[in-house]
């Protein structure tokens, strides 16, 4: 259990044997509402009293001093942890705002609570009736597995949003990468370049072929990899370049692909975290020789897991179906000509893909929103780095992502986290570069990357939240970092900008489930 959780159920506990004024004195600290009544001995959960019980047996006559085991109150709903969303949602009502979560031994360990979050998510999937509704037409027609029309439709709706002539969905990013340099015919003796500043699949798809990962530099500017280092880093052996667009920031591709048509090397965008964005007005994932995305549960959409390839080139598609599908022959049935894989996606994937395809510029103007507000919230505090924008480039905002400069912040980024953590806010550090993993560990010294992953962290980014969540966050950082507070209207005033795109998601879209939101351990 978070501090902040336990914090709160501490503070709004009291023993059944209390006073009135005791438990008005527990609701006030809580700020909930309700005091939960707690037997002393054991622990257990007794009932809860909520200030509107109070009221109205102070009116029948009940005093401050009474016992608040007298005051008449409706039997308290309570639930298990671990229940259901949809069980939890019917529970609610105008009466019922807070729903105790109980363990076995019946201690409250977590609280239910009414459109108001304990913990900020760096990152959650937004799932919708549409995406219900897909699924379940799978689950009623029995088209569950691979073949099935929502995977075609997936695939024609990201190539189209990439401009790309073909998309060839996968089982994830990272297998969706392994065929795009499989499709290549890059194996052992390769050398493949890679920023140094990426999640680790990047590399580790190279290695699965049995060529060998090259870690560059990136730049200060977008965080992405670096044309100059890429340019030293080439030697005989380079087959390609992997440039990837980092937390949602595009990688300059103009000097990337001039210097891969100069030395006759393949690209491959690594899209995972970027869908939408746009370098030179041009979608990523058509601007090399192929591209992948992955809809990983964190990712700006989402099929729980799952990935694409993107390309253009007609030479390569196919082989990228046959090595996706046990390499078995078109024309012959369980006839294998080369050593596939089974790396594709279900159609119950797909369904939920193609019902977040359909709402992602809402999606990307919610993340635009947030990033809004961080920055109008933070841009004045010295030391802290707001997340990168070029001006060539359109990003989204994968994870609102920092640098805190311990030169001038006078506090460190771990500090950071770790205040934000108490307080009930997550955060993720920036990839450790990974050239200094342990299974590559190259010795290298990569200093920006380095610099990065020391000094970086996400900030909370799901869609989910609200203007007053994000105000939350920007008060924390700037009592941490000592600065004066803002007025949450005029945050929300200076952040409101037109954004690419103008659609807000509809409290329907977003959430099967819109009133429910409660705090995640
Ligand atoms: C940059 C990058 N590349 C590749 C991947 C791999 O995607 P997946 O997790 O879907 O395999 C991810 C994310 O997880 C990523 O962030």
């Amino acid at each position: 259990m978070s501090k902040s959780v336990r914090e709160t159920i501490e503070a709004i506990s009291i023993s059944p044997q209390s006073t009135i004024r005791q438990a008005l004195r527990a609701i006030n600290t809580g700020a909930l509402g309700i005091a939960l009544l707690v037997e002393p001995d054991s622990g257990r959960f007794a009932g809860l009293v909520t200030d509107g019980d109070i009221r109205r047996a102070l009116l029948k006559g009940l005093g401050l001093e009474s016992s608040v085991i007298d005051v008449p109150r409706p039997k308290s709903k309570t639930a298990l942890l671990g229940t259901s969303p949809e069980n939890l949602h019917h529970m609610f009502s105008d009466q019922v705002r807070v729903v105790p979560l109980l363990d076995e031994h019946e201690h409250v360990v977590d609280l239910a609570i009414l459109n108001q979050r304990l913990r900020l998510p760096v990152a959650e999937p937004s799932l919708g009736e549409r995406e219900l509704h897909y699924v379940s037409e799978c689950v009623l027609t029995g088209w569950v597995s691979s073949a099935g029309a929502f995977v075609t439709r997936f695939e024609e709706m990201v190539a189209a949003c990439c401009g790309t002539q073909y998309a060839i969905a996968t089982s994830s990013g990272t297998t969706a990468l392994h065929l795009a340099l499989l499709a290549l015919d890059i194996g052992p003796g390769d050398e493949v370049i890679v920023p140094s500043m990426t999640f680790i699949a990047t590399a580790n798809a190279v290695r699965y072929t049995g060529a060998t990962p090259v870690f560059v530099d990136s730049e200060e500017e977008t965080w992405n990899i670096d044309p100059a280092h890429i340019a030293r880093a080439i030697t005989p052996r380079t087959r390609a370049i992997i440039p990837v667009h980092i937390y949602g920031h595009p990688a300059n591709m103009e000097p990337v692909l001039s210097l891969a048509q100069q030395h006759r090397l393949y690209v491959i965008e690594d899209a995972a975290e970027a869908h939408g964005a746009r370098y030179q007005g041009r979608p990523v994932g058509g601007l090399g020789d192929l591209a992948i995305f992955s809809f990983y549960g964190n990712k700006i959409i989402t099929t729980g897991e799952g990935g694409m390839v993107t390309t253009s080139r007609s030479d390569l598609v196919d082989k990228i179906r046959l090595l996706r599908d046990h390499g078995m022959s078109r024309e012959r049935r369980y006839w294998h000509t080369v050593l596939g894989y089974n790396y594709r996606l279900t159609n119950l994937q797909a369904a939920v893909g193609v019902a977040q395809m359909e709402k992602l510029d809402a999606i990307l103007a919610e993340k635009h929103r947030i990033a809004r507000l961080y920055t109008e919230g933070l841009r004045d505090i010295p030391g802290i780095r707001l997340p990168p924008h070029a001006p060539w480039a359109e990003p989204v905002c994968w994870l609102y992502s920092i640098l805190v400069e311990p030169g001038r912040a006078g506090r460190t980024r771990d500090e950071l986290m770790m205040r934000l953590n108490e307080e009930g806010i997550d955060t993720r550090p920036l990839f450790p570069p990974v050239h200094r993993q342990p299974i590559y560990h190259t010795g290298q010294n990569l200093p920006v990357a380095e610099y990065l992953a020391e000094t970086g962290l996400s900030l909370p980014s799901a869609i989910g939240l609200r203007a007053e969540d994000i105000f939350r966050v920007v008060e924390k950082i700037r009592r941490f970092f000592s600065k004066s507070p803002l007025s949450r209207s005029a945050l929300e005033r200076n952040s409101s900008g037109n954004y690419a795109a103008t659609r807000k998601v509809s409290p329907q879209e977003n959430s099967c489930f819109p009133v429910f939101l409660w705090s995640q351990n």
